[in-house]
């Protein structure tokens, strides 16, 4: 079981192990050092202090310790979702249990009228924690496999 949390200052070194070179393979970066670890965590603090607030830069926690990040970015003209893990902790339904969450708090609390995400179309395990999660392919934009998700359409009101 998954909790997401914000970020502190304490977890760059998790980061680095999160962000490793197996990790960024389909990122379009390459692995963390710690000065980019505190980088990172300083624009994901500056995120989460900010009013009205556009991004979530999320810890995925598994009994406490930090294993991935999820991020929600909700600047137009879409929201976007993405996500890493430690490569120790793939394969275990820790991506599509915080992709989850964070999708009820898009469609619940922020009421976002759609998400989208993409990956790179080498990257399968990403495209399937989106189908698990419920998106839909929506297309191949700039070389990316695209997806959407939108909230659950209400069922049809029953003549009375
Ligand atoms: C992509 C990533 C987030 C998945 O995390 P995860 O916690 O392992 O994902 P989950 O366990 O929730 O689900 C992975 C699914 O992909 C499947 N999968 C794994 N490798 C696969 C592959 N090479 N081809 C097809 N499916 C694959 C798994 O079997 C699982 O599906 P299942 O539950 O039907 O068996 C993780 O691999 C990662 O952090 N990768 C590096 C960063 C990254 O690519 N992020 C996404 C950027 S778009």
């Amino acid at each position: 079981m998954i909790e997401l949390r914000e970020l502190t200052p304490e977890d760059a070194e998790a980061l680095q192990q999160i962000y490793s070179s197996e990790s960024t393979v389909f990122l379009g970066r390459g692995p963390m050092d710690e000065a980019g670890a505190l980088c990172y965590l300083a624009t994901a603090m500056a995120a989460a202090a900010q009013t009205p607030r556009t991004r979530y830069i999320l810890g995925i926690t598994v009994r406490a310790e930090l294993l991935g990040v999820i991020k929600l970015n909700l600047d137009a003209p879409a929201a976007t979702v993405g996500y890493v893990l430690r490569v120790d902790a793939w394969g275990r339904g820790y991506a599509t249990e915080g992709v989850r969450t964070i999708l009820a708090l898009a469609f619940g609390p922020f009421g976002l009228p759609e998400v989208r995400a993409k990956h790179h179309p080498d990257n399968a395990a990403s495209g399937r924690v989106l189908t698990k999660s419920g998106f839909t392919p929506a297309g191949v934009v700039g070389g990316f496999e695209t997806y959407v998700i939108r909230p659950s359409a209400p069922p049809p009101l029953r003549p009375v």
